[in-house]
């Protein structure tokens, strides 16, 4: 059995899918189905906090997901795909912490690829929202990761490090989460091989402990993220580096999102 020191967190970024119909049948689902994928025993799990779930809707949706999941059989937090360091002002289509937590989400994604790629965020903006989100007690999942470019230039590593330097908060924070997300990967259905994600997550473990100490560095999840799907996912979290998954295209269906919940439980058990 690998060795989970940090348990497992699962978390689904549904980016720009769903909105009110689909997310009312997704739950529907998620709920319906809970039994046939998870057994009675995992409910402890969950309880104890080895096995954690989070759901990462489009902000439309983030209310409605958490009110269909008032009832349901095991927790899932709801966290918002963005939110910005400033807590109001002038900055038209953004989200800021104080309105997330007026409806009760605790829990934000920052710099994902898509968000540097497509909406110009860098490291350094990614810092800045990170450090003051976390500053307003928010569990902060931070992503990073090089891009296929980069990859096949083999400058990974250089990368890597460049990321951690600017663009993670100075400090290391209880509740923050590193998502490590190839961007080669991201919705490619190419996955990183168990090997380089364990390569990658040690190197990724190896900069922290040069930033905040070994003792943060080893307290810190980093989560492994690209085309992750149920039939990759068990050999993925065997490594006892990879805390957890990060998943966009397989966490759409109720159904497929369960089984990558029941990969966490089974190798929890
Ligand atoms: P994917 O997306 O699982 O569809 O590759 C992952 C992500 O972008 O977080």
């Amino acid at each position: 059995m690998p060795v989970k020191p940090r348990g497992i967190l699962v978390a689904g970024n549904w980016k720009m899918n769903h909105g009110v119909q689909e997310t009312e049948l997704f739950f529907h689902d998620l709920k319906k189905e809970y039994l046939t994928f998870m057994e009675l025993t995992d409910s402890a799990l969950f309880e104890e906090n080895r096995l954690q779930v989070c759901l990462i809707p489009p902000y439309l949706v983030l209310e409605r997901s958490k009110a269909l999941l008032r009832d349901a059989p095991f927790h899932v937090t709801i966290a918002a795909q963005n939110a910005h360091w400033e807590t109001k002002g002038a900055y038209t289509g953004e989200i800021s912490g104080p309105m997330l937590r007026e409806i009760g989400v605790t829990t934000v994604l920052i710099g994902h690829s898509e968000r540097r790629q497509y909406f110009g965020e860098t490291d350094q903006t990614v810092k800045r929202r990170a450090e003051s989100l976390l500053e307003q007690g928010f569990q902060v999942i931070l992503c990073l990761g090089e891009t296929r470019e980069q990859y096949e230039s083999k400058k990974t590593a250089e990368v890597l490090s460049r990321q951690v330097q600017d663009g993670t908060p100075e400090a290391h924070h209880p509740h923050l989460v590193i998502a490590y997300e190839p961007v080669w990967a991201i919705g490619t259905g190419i996955t990183a091989t168990p090997a380089q994600a364990e390569e990658a997550h040690t190197l990724l473990r190896q900069l922290f402990q040069k930033r905040w100490g070994k003792e943060s560095a080893e307290k810190v999840s980093i989560l492994y993220g690209g085309s992750v799907v149920p039939e990759n996912v068990d050999a993925l979290l065997t490594s006892s580096q990879v805390d957890g998954v990060l998943v966009g295209g397989a966490s759409l269906k109720a159904k497929t999102f369960l089984s990558l919940i029941q990969a966490g439980a089974r190798i929890l058990r």
